[in-house]
């Protein structure tokens, strides 16, 4: 539908120099005409995820930042260490939107879509993080009535990685999983769905506070990497579980080797299961985040039926297919408030994300300190 008054609004961007900087600006934009299936949105929630802050801040060592202008002109600049500069070579001088995920209010539909006028919609297709997110209309999901952009904002990412989790779990023929940093908000997410669903899970903190938080929410194994006992409890929980699956958000370090020991030894003490080969069940780890970027280290004494590899939740979803992912799509929105419900720590406006004291906040990453960029709360 089309509006005469014309619209404007801010667009945060990161851009990696080839000089090594990072610059982090606010860009005042000219909203269009939507196209036929097109809609324009106002933003009012999106997350920051782990993975937008690999976008954001690129590796930059926030303790360097320097802030230029106030208001909507304000411009932060940091450096980034030499060491991993290579790292983003793909995206020197471009400025980047950020944001994968959000919800809003449709306030311009196309002649094809103008029965979302007015609407709250979740979306996907990245750059979120702007006042007016012009796209396609197939991007947008309705949200139910009584579901604020807040409750929507994360529909798409954790929930349907905690789903995509079970599901690929089913597809290979696993019966348990075993979940590390296992009290983020995905880990919450999954304890509860592991939960209502029967599946058994192994969930890895590393602190008694996070463990603490899972007891209270009713995780039945949960094994403290802190301890000394750590390896000992693993293997317990994975012999009562039955677990053969990791999805591990760490990546570096020694902690998917040492799952996959625990797995091996839990099935090599079963009665007769001797094999000089080692146990010929499968063991598989999906490393699906890096919380920690240094090398994976694996132990080898684990046999020879065993596997480490990648896992993105779009292109699972991309395997599964439309029809699939719309039925797991539709048990998010069913249970949003419930299962699938995100915590946010603050709600902070665009102008907000680019200070240093709030970067320095978000970019601990901390359990239970979620933020959410809500882009209407920057002047228009
Ligand atoms: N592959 C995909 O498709 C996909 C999709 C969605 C999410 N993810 C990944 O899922 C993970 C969780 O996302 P989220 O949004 O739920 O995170 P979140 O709520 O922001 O929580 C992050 C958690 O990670 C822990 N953590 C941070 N650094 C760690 C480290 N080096 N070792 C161990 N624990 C560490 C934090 O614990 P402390 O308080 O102890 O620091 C906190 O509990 C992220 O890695 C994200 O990238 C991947």
């Amino acid at each position: 539908m089309s509006d005469d008054t014309s619209l404007s609004g801010l667009e945060l961007h990161s851009e990696v120099t080839s000089s090594g900087e990072l610059i982090l600006s606010l860009t005042r934009i000219d909203v269009g005409e939507p196209g036929d299936d097109e809609v324009v949105v106002r933003v009012e929630a999106s997350p920051l995820n782990p993975s937008d802050l690999g976008i954001l801040l690129a590796a930059a060592e926030l303790s360097t930042a320097k802030t230029t202008g106030t208001g909507n002109e304000i411009v932060v600049r940091a450096t980034i260490p030499a060491a991993k500069l290579g790292g983003f070579a793909g995206r020197f001088d471009q400025p980047l939107p950020v944001g994968n995920e959000g919800a809003g209010t449709v306030v311009r539909a196309g002649r094809n879509v103008e029965a979302l006028l007015g609407k709250r919609v979740a979306m996907q297709g990245g750059g979120m993080y702007v006042q007016y997110r012009t796209l396609d209309a197939a991007q947008c999901l309705p949200l139910p009535d009584g579901v604020t952009p807040k409750d929507g904002a994360s529909v798409f990412i954790n929930p349907m990685t905690a789903l995509g989790m079970v599901e690929t779990l089913r597809r290979e023929g696993h019966s348990a999983l075993v979940h590390t940093a296992a009290a983020s908000n995905l880990g919450q997410m999954l304890v509860r769905l592991c939960e209502k669903d029967g599946i058994g899970l192994v969930n890895i903190v590393r602190s008694a506070e996070q463990a603490q938080i899972l007891r209270e929410l009713g995780a039945r194994h949960i094994c403290d990497s802190s301890l000394e006992s750590f390896d000992a409890d693993l293997i317990e929980a994975v012999a009562e579980t039955g677990a053969t699956l990791t999805f591990d958000a760490i990546g570096g370090g020694e902690l998917a080797g040492r799952i996959l020991v625990a797995m091996e030894t839990a099935l090599r003490r079963k009665p007769g299961a001797y094999n000089r080969y080692g146990s010929q069940v499968h063991k598989q780890v999906y490393v699906y985040g890096g919380l920690d970027l240094r090398p994976t280290i694996v132990d080898r004494s684990i046999g020879m039926a065993w596997g480490i590899g990648g896992w993105l939740v779009m292109w699972f979803l991309e395997k599964i297919g439309p029809e699939a992912t719309q039925r797991l799509q539709a048990r998010v929105l069913s249970e949003l408030k419930t299962t699938f419900e995100s915590r946010y720590t603050a709600e902070i406006s665009l102008t907000d994300a680019l200070r240093p004291d709030v970067m320095a906040a978000y970019n601990r990453r901390a359990t239970g300190e979620k933020y959410l960029i809500n882009p209407a709360l920057d002047a228009a």
